[in-house]
């Protein structure tokens, strides 16, 4: 079965952890232990945030909210590709083990938004990072549902203070894919 396990304690560096991280698209059925998720989700909230607006809200989804989110998200995939590509989604989505939700408080001052969600995504990060460590895999998914008026509904929180960073599918790899990134030398430009 691969999955992180594998890794020797002494590899495990936040250097190797940050490298070796993948997005998994794949999962087996089992449900990894809540306790794992909680100690992820309790790194999370140690993100860095400027001026300490601590702006991140984290969901952890059960089977009836995750069924909710399934069908809106069916929905929506039925309108624009039609019945089978829905059914098709809805069996995908059904088959995820695990969910979390992590919402961003809405700010009325646009540089300060920017910021917040800028730290939110960091604590997505150092929620994905806990995970992996956990030898759990996870999928960070930002797609069309969660900018939907009836996606905070579904997942019982409030729209008029925070919006959705990303849905968050967690369970034990089926596959770790490969990836590349670019070499350093391309993105790398210093200055005298
Ligand atoms: C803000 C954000 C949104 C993402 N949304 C999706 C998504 O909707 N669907 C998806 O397959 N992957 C999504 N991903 C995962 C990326 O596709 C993935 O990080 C990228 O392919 C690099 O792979 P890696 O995470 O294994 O390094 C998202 C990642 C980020 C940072």
């Amino acid at each position: 079965m691969p999955s992180t396990a594998n890794c020797s304690p002494a590899t495990r560096t936040v250097l190797d952890a940050l490298r070796a991280r993948r997005t998994i698209h794949d999962f087996l059925p089992d449900v990894p232990p809540r306790e794992a998720v909680l100690a992820a989700l309790d790194a999370a909230r140690w993100a860095p945030n400027h001026r300490l607006t601590e702006p991140w809200r984290f969901y952890l989804l059960g089977a009836e909210t995750a069924e909710r989110i399934s069908l809106l998200n069916a929905a929506l995939v039925s309108r624009k590709s039609g019945e089978e590509a829905a059914a098709a989604k809805l069996r995908r989505w059904r088959a995820m083990p695990g969910w979390l939700a992590v919402t961003c408080a809405k700010s009325a001052d646009a540089p300060r938004e920017q910021e917040d969600y800028a730290a939110c995504c960091c604590a997505v990060q150092n929620l994905l990072l806990g995970l992996w460590a956990a030898g759990i895999g996870s999928k960070w998914s930002t797609g069309k549902v969660i900018r939907e008026a009836g996606f905070l509904e579904a997942i019982d929180a409030d729209a008029t203070q925070e919006f959705c960073v990303g849905l968050v599918w967690y369970g034990y790899p089926q596959t770790v894919p490969a990836q590349q990134r670019v070499p350093l030398t391309q993105l790398l430009h210093e200055r005298p």
